[in-house]
């Protein structure tokens, strides 16, 4: 394992995984830019470069188990390890999301990036993370997510639009999330999902109130927790997110 700390962001070239790299870049970090173009996986490694972090690009496609076994080895052969997990690629999985109206091909898009990929990612990375001295888990999830927010009468916390594709696939990251951090509790990897807020990005039309930098704390928060730090949490810049 190599002295500096090593992460790997898993959609990064743009957004808020773009400002989680810098972030995490300006610690003095090794930072993986874990992206699936080339053109903008090379654009975003040069812009972070150019701003005085320590990136390399990372060929990643998170639904692909060849591209997801290759990163993993390159992280290997080429950084020597990796201590930090930032699973934040994730997609909308398209249109048509209402119940009564959806489309099931959306449903199947956002699993597969937002779960599966998750799942795929960290399987093939874990043990690299088990040889680090303060490994680390970060999901970007999202209140959306949130079962109690989904349920809360109109006025409450009640957020996000009606759908059965994202807001669905973000409850089942936050399932995976408690799961990998039951599994690895007697471990020293800590593993926790996170909520950027409404942020404004291509995944919204850039509707969000929140820059992408005010998006990304919350998850460098959690990818720099101290050793003795929560695990299995969900938390936004506010605090904890109810389940
Ligand atoms: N923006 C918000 O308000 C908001 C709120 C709550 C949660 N979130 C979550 O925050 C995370 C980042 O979203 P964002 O708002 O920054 O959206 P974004 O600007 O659309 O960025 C999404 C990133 O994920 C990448 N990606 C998509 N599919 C991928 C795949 N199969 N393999 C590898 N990378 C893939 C995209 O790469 P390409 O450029 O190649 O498409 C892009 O780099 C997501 O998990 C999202 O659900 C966002």
């Amino acid at each position: 394992m190599s002295e500096r700390t090593v992460a790997l962001v898993t959609g990064a070239n743009k957004g808020i995984g773009y400002e989680i790299a810098a972030g995490l870049g300006a610690l003095g970090w090794r930072v993986g830019v874990g992206a699936r173009d080339e053109g903008r996986r090379e654009t975003a490694v040069a812009t972070l470069r150019a701003a005085g972090v320590d990136a390399f690009g990372v060929p990643l496609d998170v639904t692909d188990d060849a591209s997801v076994t290759a990163a993993a080895r390159l992280l290997e052969e080429q950084a020597g390890g990796l201590d930090v997990l930032v699973n934040n690629a994730g997609v909308t999985g398209g249109m048509s999301q209402q119940p009564g109206g959806a489309d099931v091909a959306t449903v199947r898009a956002a699993v597969e990036v937002n779960v599966i990929g998750v799942v795929r990612v960290t399987e093939a990375t874990l043990p690299l993370l088990r040889r680090s001295a303060s490994p680390r888990i970060v999901n970007m999830s999202s209140g959306v997510g949130s079962l109690a927010r989904q349920s809360a009468s109109a006025g409450e916390q009640q957020t996000g639009p009606l759908s059965v594709a994202y807001a669905p696939s973000k409850s089942m990251l936050n399932a995976v999330t408690i799961q990998y951090a039951r599994a690895l509790a007697d471990t020293n990897i800590l593993v926790n999902a996170a909520c950027p807020g409404f942020t404004a990005t291509d995944l919204n039309g850039f509707r969000g109130v929140r820059t992408p930098q005010q998006g990304a704390a919350v998850a460098i928060r959690l990818a720099t927790l101290p050793d003795d730090g929560p695990t299995g949490g969900f938390f936004e810049d506010a605090g904890v997110v109810p389940w």
